[in-house]
């Protein structure tokens, strides 16, 4: 078997080369991108308020977050860590529940879920997506009100579907044929009506990389509307007086900048509710029209305002309702990034540095794609600034590396650090508080790093570091 075969030199022989293999020479050599160089800041020191958490600031030099001086929290708690800025999280979570003060706001869990966030985000007065019995799990340890949570998922197990019936989720979206008998056997065993919702695959895919956009059909989530799949898992949930069916739900994508998509993704959904009206006579109650809304990570970066698209959101359902003839349902979002992203800055160690003359200089961080994966699996972009003290050097056009054992193992692909940088230095990465510690890993048995929340000029351990003996846990 021949894998990762790369073809001759000459482009006339692109279109044989692997997928899994690229030529070394155009990609390795290349100093920065052409479609997006990184300038280099006019303030290296700056941390523009953007992207960095709403308490982010410099004291004496160092960068603080939440009132508390980033040395002192690596002090006290070790590289590389977690600081989550807690007013940062909470007063977006104000900002959602304002913005959709007629609808309901839904946190998305997977973006970052542990105790204590659940807990802002039920004491905030949101709602709460969870895709998995673990996230289940964590929401009921705290006690988060069962019918304020939504269960997702597009391969819930017969254990999950059941604990979520048994524990009285507010709502179940169905992904699947199966899981809709399966939700009608939970119903009849456990003597409960839970409350469904269907998830319609609507075609729309929303501007974003391929990897994260999950509307197209040809995708694993949810019922397809153009193949009349979602008409017919109305029919079968209605069959079943069991359950009760509430509403439609779609996700279009991910950091999502404007209205557009979700105009077009209310419109078709509209014509689905008009169908199971004129098929069944039933009025759906509820729209749910996902997640996805973006955040600012690099400067350049637009970020809707929280307002401006709840707002259209609003007019849009309004105006399509309306002109379906139906009345205005609830709406319903789910964000998750836009909630937790930018409440998170990761602090990791300077190592090695190295120079490749002419070209750029390595600087090694002592985590990597263990603790953010999203640079290696998707190319993600981010802002990073030295934090332990400021500089004047000059900008040196740097690439933030981790510690594993893969030379895709990146943290910053590009970006430019003071040429004084040396080891011993903290260097901080925004944007770090939506799709990290959930999707980390140990890889090359590197343990997790802690979570810690500041507030007031305190930090506290939300979710403590692992430790070897964590590691070990569980080998024979
Ligand atoms: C169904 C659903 N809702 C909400 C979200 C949250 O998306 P985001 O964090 O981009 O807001 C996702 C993300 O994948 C999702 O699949």
């Amino acid at each position: 078997m021949v894998i990762g075969l790369i073809g001759a030199a000459g482009s006339d022989s692109l279109d044989r080369v692997s997928r899994f293999a690229h030529p070394a020479g155009d990609r390795h050599a290349e100093v920065l991108p052409e479609e997006r160089p990184p300038h280099a800041p006019a303030d290296l020191n700056g941390l523009d308020p953007h992207i960095w958490p709403r308490t982010a600031g410099r004291d004496g030099g160092a960068v603080t977050i939440g009132g508390a001086d980033v040395r002192d929290l690596v002090a006290e708690h070790g590289t590389p860590l977690y600081v989550v800025d807690e007013e940062d999280f909470r007063s977006r979570c104000r900002d959602y529940r304002e913005a959709y003060a007629d609808g309901d706001v839904h946190y998305a869990g997977k973006a970052f879920l542990c105790r204590e966030t659940a807990r802002w985000v039920m004491q905030e007065g949101l709602g709460l997506d969870v895709c998995s019995g673990g996230e289940l799990a964590v929401a009921l340890s705290v006690g988060f009100p069962p019918e304020r949570i939504t269960m997702h998922g597009n391969n819930k197990s017969l254990a999950e579907l059941e604990r979520a019936v048994e524990a009285g989720v507010g709502h179940i979206v169905a992904d699947s044929f199966e899981e809709i008998a399966r939700l009608g056997f939970l119903a009849d065993k456990h003597g409960r009506r839970p409350r469904v919702m269907i998830r319609v695959t609507v075609g729309v895919e929303a501007h974003t990389h391929e990897f994260i956009a999950t509307a197209h059909d040809d995708q694993k989530f949810g019922f397809s509307l153009g193949s009349g799949a979602a008409a017919e898992a109305a029919r079968r949930v209605l069959a079943l007086p069991q359950l009760e069916l509430v509403g439609l739900h779609s996700h279009i994508g991910s950091q999502i900048t404007d209205t557009a998509g979700f105009e077009v993704a209310a419109r078709r959904l509209a014509t689905l509710l008009v169908q199971i009206k004129e098929e069944h006579g039933v009025v759906l109650p509820e729209l749910d029209l996902g997640g996805g809304y973006g955040i600012p990570y690099v400067e350049g970066d637009t970020a809707p305002d929280v307002k401006v698209i709840a707002d259209g959101l609003r007019e849009i359902v309004t105006r399509v309702a309306e002109s379906a003839g139906l009345p205005v349902p609830r709406l319903t979002v789910e964000p998750g990034r836009s909630i937790a992203g930018r409440a998170g800055v990761t602090l990791y160690e300077v190592g090695t540095i190295k120079d490749v003359e002419g070209l750029r200089t390595y600087v090694s961080v002592d985590g990597g794609m263990s603790d953010n994966i999203r640079t290696a699996l998707y190319g993600a972009e981010y802002t990073a600034r030295l934090a332990s003290r400021e500089s004047d050097a000059e900008p040196m056009l740097s690439r933030l590396v981790g510690k594993h054992c893969e030379s895709g193992d990146m943290v910053v692909r590009d970006l430019w650090l003071p040429a004084d940088l040396a080891t011993g230095d903290l260097v901080a990465v925004a944007g770090t508080g939506a799709y990290c510690r959930s999707l980390a890993n140990n890889y090359n048995y590197l343990p997790k790093p802690a979570v810690v929340a500041v507030k007031d000029g305190e930090s506290r351990v939300i979710v403590r570091r692992e430790t070897e003996e964590d590691l070990l846990r569980g080998q024979l």
